[in-house]
């Protein structure tokens, strides 16, 4: 692989903190972080090169909820050697300068490059003005490549304006909008799953469907990140990209190939034949919420929504789909519901036990893996129903499968 720069803008925020750098820790131990890479952090503050290798250490080693599995000294020290640091701030034009002289000093090693805007939207121009000042954006001696992540834009509109802002310094295929979602080693499955097993693919369709749920709630709150969500909320922070994703990936129709634009274009046909119904939302907000730090004391900011929607098709015409999300809820689960009719004939409805639907649900996570509801026969001398589990779990699998961070994904494939 060739050698080149990674340049994160806002090394310090909670994404470098939580996901960039472990997954970074976690290419190094597994040798695909080329050896020859220069990863330059970048933020407001000031740190000496040794401040600045104490405070990686620290994200890895204190700050870690990342890591299922020690961490190795040895790879931390091997990784050190390739951080470095640069002080914005981003709206500072002399950083740029300061930035070019050290890209400009490495050479060769540096002439490909991923700028991972790890920032908030307000400062892009002042990034991808200045880039193009000193001629930063272009691909004359390698190639250079820009990795950004939501939140982008706000309304149409906005979302719009971010996307021309783009378009004007870089070209489409340059341009990586992330959404950590996709590089989940559980939705990837979601689609090997369905179009793998000709079994159960027959039967995602409205005559056997009754409705389908999507659920991404989590028992802990906003944390520190008052600042960001308080302007986003639980509908634009997870449900516009995260759980759609989720709902596409379960609906959408079978690829002709399992490549970038075949998988796309299926998803996005799920996509723009939603069915929005403005008055099947509801929203609410957890006690305490206001009282947190860079929150507005009379924040009216959704910290859970649920609402109903319908795919415009054929085959999932009337299937009512519920999503829903939120914090500081009773459990952290992030799964996907298929809820099937009962048949019209079961043999034993009749008893007394309810309305016992066979469920297949994709697990995202915790419990990574899929589990199929089913009814058995209890055993004994009365014919009584009871309902069982089919499951597969990716971390109980005979083969103790570790599960990579979906970060790890994209920023492989992104340098490939
Ligand atoms: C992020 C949201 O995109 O996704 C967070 O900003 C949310 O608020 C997170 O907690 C959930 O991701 P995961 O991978 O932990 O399910």
């Amino acid at each position: 692989m060739d050698s080149f720069a990674l340049i994160i803008f806002g090394i310090t925020s909670n994404l470098a903190e939580i996901k960039l750098i472990p997954a970074l820790y976690d290419m190094a131990e597994k040798g695909v972080l080329p050896k020859k890479i220069s990863i330059i952090g970048i933020s407001r503050r000031s740190f000496t090169p040794a401040e600045f290798k104490e405070y990686i250490t620290k994200v890895l080693y204190i700050k870690n909820i990342h890591h299922q599995h020690p961490i190795k000294e040895e790879v931390v020290e091997d990784l050190l050697k390739r951080f470095h640091y640069i002080q914005g701030p981003l709206d500072d034009s002399t950083f740029y300068l300061r930035l070019k002289s050290f890209l400009d000093k490495k050479g060769a090693e540096c002439h490909n490059r991923i700028y991972y805007l790890a920032t908030y939207p307000d400062l892009y121009h002042y990034v991808f003005e200045n880039l193009q000042k000193n001629k930063m954006n272009l691909q004359t001696k390698g190639w250079v490549r820009l990795m950004i992540e939501k939140p982008i834009g706000h309304d149409l509109q906005s979302a719009k304006d971010i996307n021309n802002l783009l378009l004007k310094y870089f070209t489409e295929e340059q341009i990586y909008r992330l959404d950590h979602y996709l590089g989940k080693e559980t939705l990837q499955n979601i689609l090997t799953f369905r179009f793998s097993n000709g079994i159960f693919e027959p039967l995602i369709n409205k005559d056997y469907i009754d409705h389908i749920q999507i659920t991404a709630t989590e028992d802990f709150g906003i944390g520190k990140r008052g600042g960001y969500y308080d302007l986003v909320g639980a509908l634009k922070d997870v449900g516009q990209n995260h759980q759609l994703q989720m709902l596409a990936f379960a609906t959408m129709d079978a690829p002709s190939e399992f490549s970038n634009e075949a998988v796309t274009s299926k998803r996005i046909k799920i996509l723009k034949n939603l069915i929005a119904l403005p008055k099947k939302i509801v929203f609410g907000q957890y006690e305490g919420y206001r009282k947190k730090d860079n929150v507005d004391p009379k924040s009216q900011t959704d910290t859970f929504y649920a609402l109903k929607t319908f795919i415009n098709n054929e085959r999932f015409k009337d299937v009512p789909i519920y999503i829903r999300a939120g914090k500081k809820l009773a459990q952290t689960v992030t799964e996907i519901a298929i809820v099937f009719k009962t048949p019209v004939n079961r043999l034993l409805k009749h008893m007394n036990f309810g309305d016992q639907p066979n469920v297949l649900i994709y697990r995202i996570a915790p419990n990574e893996g899929i589990v199929l509801k089913i009814l058995t026969k209890k055993p004994g001398s009365e014919t009584m129903l009871e309902p069982e589990y089919m499951q597969f779990c990716y971390r109980v699998h005979p083969h103790g499968h570790y599960i990579p961070d979906p970060y790890e994904r994209l920023i492989l494939d992104t340098i490939k």
